[in-house]
C-alpha cells in the first residue's frame, strides 16, 4: 500500500500570493489532466513520439496509474481551489529523488508557485531519507534551464540522443 498520504505535511500556504501547495488527491487528477495536458502540447521541442509520450501521460487514465504507482507522489499547487501548477517526484533507488514533472500556469509565471513546489518535494523527498534530487530537461527549454539554475540544480552534462532520440540535460541537487 502506497505510503505517501501519511505524511504530516503542513501545506506550504504563500499568503502574499494566495496559492497553496499540497499532495494531490485522486479527486485532482481530472483537473491536473485538463491543466497539463495544454501546456506540454504548446512545448514545441519535443518530437512527435515524445509528444505523444508526453500527451498520454498527462492523460486521466496514466495519471492514475502514476497516482496508484507506491513510488509516484504527486503534487498540486492550487489558488482559489483551482490546480495552478503540479509536480511529480519518485524518492528512488539508492535515496535518490527524481523530479519528473513540474508545470505552472502560464499566467501565473514568476510568482514563486515552481520555487514552492521544488521546496515541498525537496522536504517530502527529505522526510522519505533522500539526500539528493536529480531531474531533466531539453536543451531547448530555456525556461527550465533558467529555473533549475536558480533552484541551485548543477548541470551534470548534456547525454546526447537520449530518450527518443533527443539531447538531454541532466541536473542535480544536493539536498542533505
Ligand atoms: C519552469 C517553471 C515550472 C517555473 O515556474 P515558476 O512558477 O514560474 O517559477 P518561480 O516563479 O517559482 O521562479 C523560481 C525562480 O526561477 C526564476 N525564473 C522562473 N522563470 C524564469 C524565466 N522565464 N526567466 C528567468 N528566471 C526565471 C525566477 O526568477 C525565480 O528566481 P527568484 O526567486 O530568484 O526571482 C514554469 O516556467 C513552467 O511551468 N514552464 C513550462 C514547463 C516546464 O518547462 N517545466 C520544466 C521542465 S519539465
Amino acid at each position: 500500500m502506497a505510503q505517501r498520504h501519511i505524511w504530516k505535511f503542513e501545506a506550504s500556504v504563500d499568503k502574499m500570493r494566495e496559492f497553496e501547495v499540497r499532495f494531490a488527491t485522486k479527486r485532482d487528477l481530472p483537473a491536473i489532466s485538463g491543466f497539463g495536458a495544454p501546456i506540454v502540447k504548446a512545448m514545441k521541442f519535443y518530437n512527435k513520439e515524445h509528444m505523444a509520450r508526453n500527451v498520454y501521460e498527462l492523460g486521466v487514465r496514466d495519471l492514475k496509474d502514476t497516482f496508484r504507482h507506491k513510488n509516484c507522489i504527486i503534487i498540486a499547487a492550487t489558488k482559489e481551489g483551482k490546480i495552478v501548477g503540479f509536480c511529480t517526484h519518485y524518492p528512488g533507488h539508492g535515496h535518490v529523488d527524481w523530479l519528473d514533472w513540474i508545470l505552472v500556469d502560464k499566467n501565473l509565471r514568476k510568482a514563486g508557485i515552481g520555487r514552492a513546489l521544488i521546496g515541498f518535494v525537496i522536504k517530502d523527498a527529505k522526510r522519505r531519507g533522500c539526500h539528493k534530487i536529480w531531474c531533466d530537461s531539453n536543451p531547448n527549454n530555456r525556461l527550465a534551464f533558467k529555473f533549475f539554475t536558480k533552484m541551485g540544480f548543477r548541470k551534470i552534462g548534456i547525454a546526447k540522443r537520449h530518450a527518443y532520440r533527443e539531447d538531454e540535460i541532466f541536473w542535480e541537487k544536493q539536498i542533505k
